[in-house]
């Protein structure tokens, strides 16, 4: 152990010179001119996994952007962990808004900025960094591991669970891995231990063949956009509860456990509202802040269009409206269960004279897991060590979709081991990633392979 932490400090630089010369790919999932820069990210990472000493570094193709793979299965007897991560990134949009370029990684202070520092490139690097120290210095691991890294989570994911369940001997595993969440506050290192999922659809009303004069036409027929903001007005109440005939039949409460444990986070919801330019935080009725942030359902309009959107003004009554809408879940709302119950709600209140479109865009499962798991309290261990600092237990307001199919299929635990900061604009311009996280992340990961190693299988 004294030799692979000794590893860590002679290479600290290294480290963050290779950190570096991943960040500078662009590899943007959702648009094809990219299409190219997944490959290189691909490649680039096969050959880290080669060089590192894992074993059967592969990238896999899919009909969408590639996987890369890789494993070291020599402890015989330990237990397996599959450990997942994505190398694709978010657009940089708008892009004027950056302090420095997205794909020209600069640090300033403890934080590395670029695009996918935090999301996820920083975090997959903790874990080839963690077994690199390792192979080079013990010569071995203390447990088993598989390395999967997708290039389309930005995007849905949309073909890695048929991977996932045409791979499944390839992938099984005793827990599954993923560096891919934020801590609750800087210093202190977090487990996740729920996620939220997602029901993403779109909404396309049609009233006329045409777009009609207002004066001629209006009084006489209905404006699809006057209809479909009266349609979304009916989907929440005063109080923010959602009106979604069945919306909440399956929402699991949290448990006392977590109420006492969620309790003790600090939070100040002045600090918070502040942070993000908000006069005050808002929600639901009868929930504190961070219960409607990880365990509460939402329902948000994320955009809105149809009509005359340029400068000036001009009479007239579209032919079209559409909006794009999400609905965050939690356990056990099913996606498809929801999606259908939103289609069957909205088809309902759709004027007569109206034709419409809902179609379900994207969604996922939310995650729960138990906070007595072995494998779970092994990363505490692990986390307090190198951080020397209590572990905050926390949920997300995020989705990792892919989690539910690994829990599923794998049938294995999900561990999320994240290293990110609130503050790291995820999605944002100026991403960025704290390198005292990056390297603490290192070490940590170094001592979670010993305390797992130790767990029987
Ligand atoms: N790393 C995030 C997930 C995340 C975000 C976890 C915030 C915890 C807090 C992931 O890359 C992501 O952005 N997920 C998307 C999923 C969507 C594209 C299906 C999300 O949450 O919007
Ligand atoms: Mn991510
Ligand atoms: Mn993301």
């Amino acid at each position: 152990m004294e030799k692979t932490l000794n590893f860590l400090n002679q290479n600290h630089d290294r480290f963050e010179q290779e950190l570096i010369d991943v960040l500078k790919v662009p590899s943007i999932s959702a648009l094809p001119d990219h299409t190219q820069d997944m490959q290189t990210m691909a490649n680039m990472l096969r050959d880290e996994m080669q060089k590192i000493g894992l074993d059967n570094a592969r990238i896999i193709e899919t009909d969408g952007h590639p996987v890369v793979y890789s494993e070291w299965l020599s402890a015989p007897k330990k237990p397996t962990l599959l450990i997942y991560g994505h190398y694709d990134v978010q657009p940089v949009d708008p892009v004027d808004l950056w302090s420095s370029p997205p794909f020209e990684p600069v640090i300033r202070g403890d934080r590395i900025f670029a695009r996918g520092s935090a999301d996820d490139k920083g975090q997959i690097y903790i874990h080839l960094k963690a077994i690199e120290a390792c192979l080079a210095t013990q010569g071995d691991l203390p447990v088993n591991v598989k390395l999967l890294f997708e290039g389309e989570e930005e995007v849905g994911s949309i073909h890695l669970e048929d991977f996932i369940k045409e791979h499944q001997e390839m992938l099984a595993a005793d827990y599954v891995v993923i560096s891919d969440t934020p801590m609750f506050r800087e210093g202190y290192p977090g487990i996740t231990y729920g996620l939220r999922g997602l029901a993403y659809l779109q909404v396309d009303l049609r009233g006329t063949s045409t777009d009609l004069h207002s004066g001629s036409f209006g009084g006489l027929v209905k404006n699809p956009i006057n209809a479909l903001v009266e349609i979304l007005a009916q989907m929440k109440d005063g109080e923010g509860r959602i009106l979604i005939p069945g919306f909440y039949d399956d929402v699991l409460p949290i448990t006392e456990n977590e109420h006492t444990k969620l309790s003790k986070l600090p939070f100040s919801a002045r600090e918070f509202a502040h942070n993000i330019g908000a006069p005050t935080l808002f929600g639901e009725t009868g929930y504190a802040d961070l219960e409607r942030l990880w365990a509460r359902p939402t329902f948000d309009i994320n955009g809105i269009w149809g009509g005359f959107q340029g400068e000036g003004a001009k009479t007239v009554i579209p032919a079209e409206a559409h909006a794009k809408v999400s609905m965050r879940l939690v356990a056990n709302q099913d996606p498809a269960d929801i999606a259908q119950k939103f289609t069957a709600y909205v088809e309902s209140l759709i004027p007569e004279s109206m034709e419409a479109a809902i179609k379900a865009l994207h969604g996922g499962f939310g995650y729960v897991t138990d906070l007595d798991n072995p494998g779970l309290l092994a990363g505490v261990r692990a986390l307090e060590k190198a951080f020397g600092k209590e572990v905050d237990f926390l949920r997300e307001g995020g989705s990792i979709p892919i989690v539910k199919v690994f829990a599923d299929i794998i049938q294995a635990p999900v561990l999320l081991m994240g290293y990110g900061l609130p503050d790291q604009n995820a999605h944002a311009p100026d991403e960025n990633f704290s390198l005292n996280n990056f390297h603490k992340g290192i070490e940590s990961i170094v001592y979670f392979f010993e305390e797992i190693g130790e767990l029987q299988v």
